[in-house]
């Protein structure tokens, strides 16, 4: 069976775009690969944290995988740092990164432009989280469009990495959804929905109540023409809610434009609203039985142990391979 790695930043409540663009196929995969699944609270410190925040958001992102209907009991999820294999790995291929690499991501050049103090961190970003996915010899990495950059150089690093040591690193594939990629800001919609987005009103997050909810779709950015259709360029507003639609709601958006046809974006709006809250619903209620209960404890407890197991042992191939420490016996 092959393997399946993947991490959340449990830098805010999660998304609409983080569930849709990622976590619904990690739904979808789950049985048909042995999956990793990883609450990646070292990523989310690259960026400032406060302390009681960020370990509210840790446990909340690791119940929201068991609320979504991941199976605990065959994926395995898991907080990042709880397994220093990570931290271990992210050093050693730090080593096989060239800075310029660094410095030409997307990401790293989005989070830092115009401020004076940027961490060390943030430029850094790329090696651990090609530890994350190397550490457990990852077949697949399914993941919102955001992140194609990110696994494009893992694949280099573990190439470089393989060529120059030891071939003993699998070099992985990315996986993203045909629909539902990038869903957009409701408010901004050429900009992607993020969980660290300060506006309030371009995210949706599962946690939303369904008032919450009926307000941002309400109030989400169209446009003056009043006609349901699909054209990302022009329209890139009314696109997004109809991705969010036809993805949650399973009907097809050539059969959402023709049940809109003449309709207009009162109506759209409304029943989008009550799609979406009838999606989120029984993750909810699945969510608040978990959040305080020992099983969630239980189930990290289990993902620590399992994934320490399978890291660790790499990490020893990794560091016989590179010539650090003791040539041992066992
Ligand atoms: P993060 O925490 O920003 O997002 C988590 C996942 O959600 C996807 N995503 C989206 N998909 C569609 N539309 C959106 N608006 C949207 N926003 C986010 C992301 O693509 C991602 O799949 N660097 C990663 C975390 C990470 C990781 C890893 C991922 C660390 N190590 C190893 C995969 C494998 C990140 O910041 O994701």
């Amino acid at each position: 069976m092959k393997t399946i790695f993947s991490g959340i930043q449990p830098s805010g409540t999660i998304t609409l775009g983080n569930y849709i663009g990622a976590m619904m196929q990690f739904i979808e995969l789950q049985h048909d690969y042995h999956c990793y699944f990883s609450v990646v609270d070292q990523h989310a410190i690259t960026v400032s944290q406060d302390r009681l925040e960020l370990r509210k958001s840790i446990k909340s992102l690791a119940a929201m995988h068991i609320a979504i209907g991941i199976d605990p009991t065959k994926s395995t999820i898991f907080i990042q740092s709880e397994v220093p294999a990570h931290a271990q790995a992210g050093w050693m291929l730090q080593c096989v990164t060239y800075i310029g690499e660094l410095e030409r991501m997307t990401q790293f050049k989005d989070k830092s432009q115009g401020k004076d103090a940027v961490t060390a961190g943030l430029l850094t970003y790329p090696p651990l989280m090609a530890g994350d996915i190397l550490l457990y010899n990852t077949d697949l990495v399914p993941v919102g469009d955001d992140q194609k950059q990110h696994i494009e150089l893992t694949r280099d690093i573990a190439e470089r990495f393989n060529k120059k040591y030891n071939d003993i690193l699998t070099i992985p594939e990315i996986r993203i959804s045909e629909v539902g990629a990038r869903i957009m800001s409701l408010q901004e919609p050429t900009k992607k929905m993020s969980k660290s987005d300060p506006n309030k009103k371009a995210t949706i997050t599962l946690l939303d109540d369904p008032k919450q909810i009926e307000k941002k779709i309400k109030s989400a950015v169209t446009d003056s023409e009043g006609i349901v259709k699909y054209d990302k360029e022009n329209k890139p507003g009314v696109a997004n809610l109809l991705s969010i639609y036809s993805i949650l709601g399973n009907i097809s958006i050539k059969e959402l434009e023709e049940k809109y046809e003449g309709v207009g974006y009162g109506q759209f709006k409304t029943d989008l609203a009550a799609v979406v809250v009838n999606a989120i619903k029984p993750i909810q209620e699945r969510y608040y039985e978990l959040i305080d209960s020992d099983e969630l404890d239980q189930i990290l407890d289990d993902g620590a142990d399992r994934a320490n197991k399978v890291a660790s042992k790499m990490i020893k191939k990794m560091e016989n391979a590179m010539g650090l420490g003791r040539k041992r016996k066992r």
